[in-house]
C-alpha cells in the first residue's frame, strides 16, 4: 500500500510527464514545419519517451494498490523563437522534472517507503542521462553557430533521444 503522500506526489508527477510529451510533441510539430526533420525526429521520440514515463507511473501507482489519476493537461506553446532557444527551454525544463523526481524521493524517505524510493532510482539515472543528451545537442549549436543549421539537422538525425536507453 502506498503512503498518501507518495501517492500524491506521484499522481502530480503524471501530470508532469504528460506535460513534458505534449510540450516535447509540440515542439516537433514546430521543427518540423520548419523543416528541421532530425530536430523534429527527436522530439517526437523524446514525446513517446515521456508518454512512456507517464505509464510507467500510472502502472506503478495501481500496482501498488494506489489510484492513478489522469490529468487534463494545459496547452503547450506553439512558438518556440529558434532552435537554440528551443533546446535552451528543453534543457531547462528537464531540470525542473529532474527536481521534481528528487522531491519524490525526499517524501519517499520521510514516509519510510523504500520499496517506491527504490523504484523511482530508475527515473533518477534517466534524468542524469536525459539532461547530458540534451546538453550535448547545445553544445553542438554552440559550436556550430546559426550558420550551419543544415548540417546540425543532419547530425541531429542518428540521434534518436533517450530512447531504450534506460528501459526498465
Ligand atoms: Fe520524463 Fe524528460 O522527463
Amino acid at each position: 500500500m502506498l503512503p498518501e503522500k507518495v501517492e500524491e506526489i506521484l499522481n502530480v508527477q503524471i501530470y508532469k510527464e504528460d506535460y513534458s510529451s505534449q510540450l516535447y510533441l509540440s515542439m516537433a510539430s514546430w521543427a518540423e514545419n520548419k523543416g528541421f526533420e532530425g530536430v523534429s525526429n527527436w522530439l517526437y521520440n523524446q514525446a513517446e519517451e515521456e508518454r512512456m514515463h507517464m505509464l510507467k507511473l500510472v502502472k506503478y501507482i495501481n500496482a501498488r494498490d494506489g489510484n492513478a489519476v489522469i490529468p487534463g493537461i494545459e496547452k503547450p506553446p506553439v512558438d518556440f523563437g529558434d532552435v537554440k532557444v528551443m533546446f535552451d527551454k528543453v534543457l531547462e525544463h528537464e531540470k525542473f522534472i529532474s527536481g521534481s523526481i528528487n522531491e519524490i524521493v525526499v517524501v519517499c524517505i520521510a514516509e519510510n517507503d523504500f520499496t517506491t524510493q527504490n523504484w523511482i532510482q530508475w527515473f533518477v539515472t534517466e534524468q542524469i542521462e536525459e539532461e547530458a543528451s540534451v546538453k550535448t545537442i547545445i553544445d553542438k549549436l554552440n559550436l556550430i553557430g546559426k550558420n550551419n543549421l543544415y548540417m546540425f539537422d543532419r547530425d541531429i538525425m542518428s540521434m534518436r533521444g533517450t530512447e531504450g536507453e534506460t528501459e526498465a
